[in-house]
């Protein structure tokens, strides 16, 4: 067999080759271009890259999706990802009226609106209630082990879900209809007081559950009163209601515990970084992260100690990873807003920025460190930057 003369693969651009100035050369065997183009920073790696690092990125593109009746799931845990140990996430999508199942599991469950909206329910341990209606950019923090459903409205939904352990999955939820399913029949009868056959119409679908199955959209939301009242901290929190934090280079919305009581093993923050602009070097003292990305294009490089570094560019959909207390930043490469999720399995949210720790530090213990000038000196800041614009601009 013959491989067809270098000269004639003319769509192959000169940056999407392997090649860093004198550096590399171009690929004569088989490639995937579109994959290579989505990861340049793989292709042709930064000098500063070194050392062998896990993989710390992975696309809901390239999860498996599960399609039902009422809409389809696709799960990124630590089966796809075997870096991220402590959270695992799920893509959900509901039709107008279709419902996720009544269900609970062994992990709390932390959701972000998509898009479009969904009615929740949950009911707690002391018999206390939850209804709300869901909207985009609103949450819901489900506690470990309460049940709960999720339901479509009028135009359907699309969610984000993360759990408070890499290893859940999604297809081994306690369901409603599985516990039916697999219960003989006069215990049933005996439970709920009735006759047996009082569930003689049980669903009969292949698998006995019906997980995502379609619906009626429901109508205006009527509250179930019960006799012990409502959850007393609310499973749900509107974060776009929230004001963000405006930076140079962008904007944040910080959410765990202290300002939204029922997330207390799951803590996040809503990145915003505009074109150009920097979320700056820093870490996470207290546990690794998870993220999420939700529009546009960037890049990050996240330096693991022993002069080990690794740069991974990610796009809308999908999953990257920066293990406990490594260096990182994320840059906007592209030329719309990079809108991203960072997620700790915490009850708070925390980071060091490199710039304040320096700022912060006699300067002339920093400087005979790092040679730098009086005017590099000078431009540190004892304020957190978070979000950084580029060179000269402000945002
Ligand atoms: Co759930
Ligand atoms: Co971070």
């Amino acid at each position: 067999m013959t491989h067809p003369p270098v000269e004639e693969q003319t769509e192959v651009t000169a940056e999407s080759q392997p090649i860093r100035g004198d550096r590399g050369a171009s690929i004569l065997g088989p490639r995937n271009i579109p994959l290579e183009s989505e990861n340049p920073d793989l292709l042709a790696s930064p000098y500063t890259d070194a050392g062998t690092i896990p993989n710390l990125k992975f696309s809901f593109a390239a999860a498996r999706n599960r399609l039902l009746t009422g809409g389809w799931a696709r799960e990124v845990t630590a089966r796809e990802l075997p870096v991220a140990t402590t959270l695992a996430g799920v893509n959900m999508r509901l039709k107008p009226g279709a419902i996720r199942e009544l269900h609970w599991h062994k992990e709390a469950e932390w959701a972000y609106m998509l898009a479009g909206s969904a009615r929740i329910t949950a009911v707690d341990a002391q018999g206390r209630n939850f209804i709300d209606d869901i909207h985009v950019g609103d949450l819901w923090n489900f506690p470990a082990g309460i049940p709960h459903s999720i339901q479509g409205l009028e135009q359907g939904c699309e969610f984000l879900l993360v759990f408070d352990n890499g290893n859940f999955s999604e297809n081994e939820t306690f369901l409603i209809t599985d516990w039916f399913a697999h219960t003989p029949r006069e215990i049933l009868a005996k439970n709920f007081g009735v006759s047996q056959s009082a569930f003689s119409n049980l669903p009969k679908d292949v698998d006995h559950t019906r997980y995502i199955f379609s619906g009626k959209v429901p109508g205006r939301l009527t509250p179930v009163v019960s006799p012990a009242g409502a959850v007393p901290v609310k499973y749900s929190h509107r974060l776009l209601a929230q004001t963000p934090i405006r930076v140079a280079g962008g904007q944040v919305r910080i959410v765990d515990s202290s300002n939204f009581p029922a997330a207390t093993t799951i803590a996040a923050a809503l990145v915003e970084i505009a074109p150009g602009g920097l979320r700056e070097m820093h870490w996470h003292p207290n546990i690794d992260e998870w993220q999420y990305y939700i529009s546009g294009h960037a890049r990050m490089t996240v330096f693991a100690s022993g002069g080990k570094a690794r740069t991974f560019n990610y796009q809308a959909g999908d999953v990257g990873y920066v293990p406990f207390a490594m260096g990182h930043y994320v840059e906007n490469t592209g030329d719309e807003t990079v809108r991203f999720l960072e997620m700790f399995r915490s009850s708070y949210f925390a980071d060091i920025s490199l710039n304040q720790w320096m700022a912060l530090t006699p300067p002339e213990l920093v400087q005979a460190h790092l040679n730098l000038d009086q005017q590099t000196m000078a431009a540190l800041r004892k304020d957190k930057p978070v979000i950084v614009s580029p060179a000269g601009k402000q945002g």
